[in-house]
This record gives structure tokens, sequence and C-alpha cells, in this order.
């Protein structure tokens, strides 16, 4: 019996099918060898984020209606953030009654127990519509130690995600997330600490701590002395040769503690990111980000202050509603200002239910030009930090393969930086000191120091 997921949105998601993978491998299911097999079960892990997620989503659900038609034994499960949105359960009942079963985003530890019943219904009924169909998105109250017993099956290493905390309080006036993902649930100290060993003792390189905002890690926890830096130091304290990355830190959450635990560990990078969304105080205000321009640059002075090499990166969006021309000269003024290594994009799309939804919108093309014109600086603003690495020497672990080029591995620096140079799949999950000699606009290429020879023979 073989398993397919189909995975959208956010490294939240990602991880989270790396669970839904466990729960399917208890179920005695194992992954899909290859397209050219029918899978026997499908799940769909949605995202709602932009519209495009959704609609790829929702048409990808639709194809699959001819693949139920092909093999009728076939499971079909939705899960994710989509399914959690006012109405959606409904839509998917009714437009799509092929999908077996419906799970929202706190509620997958209940996937076997679903795909039991819908294998015995079927044995049972004969008639088709008689079959039984889960749809169950309500948030559980008992949600952690449920989740706490989810097998997790990963599919990223040597890198190893680990949540810390679910949901989100911000409510963004744009953000969908606080609606379909519930209000912030810290895991505790000692969870995150035993996942963490358990995946260094595996051999896991590198560790990425998950949450909407890491940074009001432990809020929720009654013990005061439970918080994000004192989470960082007890994880850099922890043995073994490994890294920790984690995200997303939300600016008015950043603190001097967190910046000096990150300064006087090992084992944290010198990396975050940390989405500004725009220049402008106004959208930010309208955004209800809750920080001004003045105080999102003064955390850019002292993150560098503490590290001077760390690696900075964020989101910003285009077009939110009462962005105007001035206002979007802010967002670019912004971004020349703090040198991001890389900058995530958007186009701001309405999400049903949100405040911002509710406004007067900009028309596309405005929003086309911004968009295009952020991309085209942030490229010639990377390109330029690049070419900063020539010639240094940077511990990097080897990640994968590189795709596109033979005989090359690509891995990371410690600031986050993709580097790509020669080696083979035995590389995989090693650290490796690399020389940069050339880079291309976000990517640097290099030899490792130990294998000189690589340079000729390259
Ligand atoms: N919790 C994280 C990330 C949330 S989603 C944070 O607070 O930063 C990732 C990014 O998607 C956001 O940073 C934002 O830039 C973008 N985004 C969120 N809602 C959006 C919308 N309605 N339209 C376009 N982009 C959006
Ligand atoms: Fe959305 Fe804001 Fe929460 Fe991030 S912090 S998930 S952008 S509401
Ligand atoms: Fe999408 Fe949900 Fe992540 S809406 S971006 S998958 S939190």
């Amino acid at each position: 019996m073989f398993y397919k997921i189909v995975t959208y949105g956010c490294q939240m998601n990602v991880h989270e099918s790396e669970k839904i993978a466990g729960l399917l491998e208890q179920c005695g299911y194992s992954p899909l060898p290859s397209e050219d097999i029918a899978p026997d079960i499908i799940v769909f892990n949605t995202c709602c984020i932009r519209d495009n997620a959704e609609r790829r989503a929702l048409g990808n659900i639709g194809v699959v209606k001819a693949e139920k038609k092909r093999n009728p034994a076939l499971i079909l499960a939705v899960c994710g953030c989509m399914t959690q949105q006012d109405g959606a359960k409904d839509v998917i009942k009714q437009r799509y009654p092929y999908v077996d079963i419906v799970l929202g985003t706190r509620n997958i530890s209940r996937l076997p127990e679903e795909i039991g019943k819908v294998l015995a219904s079927r044995a049972a009924a004969k008639k088709s519509d008689k079959r039984y169909r889960a749809f169950d998105t309500e948030y559980l109250s008992d949600y952690l130690n449920v989740d706490e017993n989810t097998p997790v099956f990963r599919t990223s290493y040597p890198n190893a995600w680990v949540n810390i905390i679910y949901g989100c309080n911000n409510f963004c006036s744009y953000c969908i997330v606080p609606y379909v993902r519930g209000r912030e649930v810290s895991r505790s100290v000692d969870d995150v600490l035993d996942e963490v060993k358990s995946c260094v003792d595996e051999g896991y390189g590198e560790t990425t701590l998950l949450g909407q905002n890491v940074n009001s890690y432990g809020n929720d926890i009654a013990d005061r002395d439970v918080n994000f830096a004192a989470l960082l130091r007890k994880i850099d304290a922890l043995d073994g040769k490994f890294r920790v990355r984690f995200m997303t830190s939300h600016p008015k959450d950043l603190n001097e503690e967190i910046a000096d635990a990150m300064a006087q560990s090992n084992k944290i990078c010198k990396n975050i990111h940390l989405p500004v969304q725009a220049g402008s105080d106004k959208v930010l205000r309208d955004m209800n980000r809750r920080y001004t321009r003045e105080h999102y640059l003064g955390l850019i002075d002292m993150l560098r202050s503490k590290m001077p090499d760390i690696g900075i990166t964020t989101d910003i969006m285009v077009g939110f509603p009462t962005e105007t021309e001035e206002d979007f000269r802010d967002t670019v003024d912004l971004v020349e200002k703090v040198g991001y290594s890389n900058a995530f994009t958007f186009v701001y799309s309405p999400r049903k239910g949100t405040p911002a939804a509710a406004m007067p919108q900009i028309p596309y093309e405005i929003k086309k030009r911004r968009i295009g014109e952020i991309i085209k600086l942030q490229n010639s603003v990377t390109k330029r930090l690049s070419e900063n690495y020539i010639g240094g020497v940077y511990e990097v672990l080897v990640e994968d393969v590189a795709p596109k080029h033979a005989g090359m591995v690509c891995g990371r620096t410690d600031s986050g930086r993709l580097v790509t140079f020669p080696g083979s799949s035995d590389d995989v999950g090693k650290f490796v000191d690399v020389r940069i000699t050339e880079s291309r606009s976000a990517s640097l290429f290099g030899f490792a120091e130990d294998k000189p020879f690589d340079k000729q023979n390259g």
C-alpha cells in the first residue's frame, strides 16, 4: 500500500506532512516509489495564505476525480489550513463528493482512525452514497498531548524541523493564519529539548525551530523563566556538533536577550528571517504590525552590532490596500538601507474574513509594477552582498547533490547562504569548509579547503 502527500505552503506544513507520513507509515503505507504506480491514499496538505495557493490546491483536488474513477479504492484526504477557513469544509463536502476525509490543522493525529472508518464503511456498504466520510476541523483541547505522540517520518535530512509553538495571536490585518491555526500554544521546554537531542543522535546536522512567531515562545506558559532566549541557550548547551536556525521572528517581539543568546552561542546560526512587510509607518499601522520603521531599523542595527556577519532575510508585501506611491517608496528605501541577503516578495491577496479584505483595493497593474520593482532592487542587493563572500572560507553543511550541476553538492553557510561546490552524495550531512571563488546573484560557488585538487579536476 502506497501513499502520496501533496504539500502546499510554509515550512510548518512541510513538517506537518512529515507527521502525516509518520501516521501513514504506522497504518502500513509506504511512500510512493514512482509516479508510474497508483497510490492507495492521497493526502493534500493545503495552504490558504494567498489566493493562488488556494486555487492550486482546489485545482489539483479536482484533477484527482479522474484518478478516483480509475481506482475507486483510492482514499482521498484533505488537511491543512484551507480546511479550517469559514465554510471550507462544506464546500469540499458538496463540490468534491469523492473526498473521503477532511481534517483541520489540529486534527491530523486522527488520520489513522478515520482511514479505518472509511475502509470499514466501504466493506460494509455496497452503495457508494452510504459510505462514511470524515469532516473534523474542531480544535481539540488536548491537541498537544495527542501531538507529542504523533510519529514523524522526516524527509529533509540533514535538516530536522522541530515545532516549538503552534498558532498565532497577532492578527495582522491581511493575514488568515490566526483564523486557521488558532491561538498560540507553546510546547514544553523538555519536549523541545528531547526532540532536538534525538535528531542530533540520529545524525541531523541542523535543526530548524518552527513557529508563526518563535519570539513569543513561552508567553502562554506560567513559568516566567520560559522564553525564547532561554530556550536557545538550553539548546545551545546540548552536546554534539549541530546547528540551529529558527523561523519566523516577529519584529515586535525580537529583543536584545534573544540577540545576545544568538551572539553568545556556538550552535545558533547567525541568520534571522525578520519579515518587515512594508517600510511606511502608516502601512505598518494599517497592517496591525505593531512596530515602526524606526524600531525595525533599530533592531537591524542592534543585531549587526552584536553579530557583524549575520545574514538577514525578510518578507515584503506590496499592494496592501492603503499603500500609496509614497508609502511604496518608503519600502524601496528601507530595502536599500537594510541590505537583506534575500527577500520573499508577495503581492497582497485579499483573504475573506480579514479586516484588510474589506478595504478598497489597489488595481492589479499597480501591484504588478511595484512587485517588479522591488524584486529587481532586491536582486541587485543580493548580488552585491554575494560578492563580499568571495575569497573567504565558510563552514557549509552539505544538504544535497546540486540539482543543476553534475558532480557538485550544495549546502548553506552559517549565515544561510547557498553554496555549490564539487562533491558527491557521500558528502550529504557533512560539515565542509569551503573557499568561495565565485558568486552568481544569490548563489555562491567554491571548493572544499581540504580538496584543493578539485580545483584543477573540476
Ligand atoms: N508568521 C510569519 C509568516 C506568515 S505567512 C510572519 O509573521 O511573518 C508568510 C508571509 O506571507 C508573510 O510574512 C507575508 O509577507 C505573506 N502574506 C501573509 N498574508 C498575505 C496575504 N493576504 N497576501 C499576500 N501575502 C501575504
Ligand atoms: Fe500572519 Fe501576522 Fe501571525 Fe505572521 S504574525 S502568521 S503575518 S498574523
Ligand atoms: Fe499557508 Fe497555513 Fe503556512 S496558510 S503559509 S500553510 S500557516
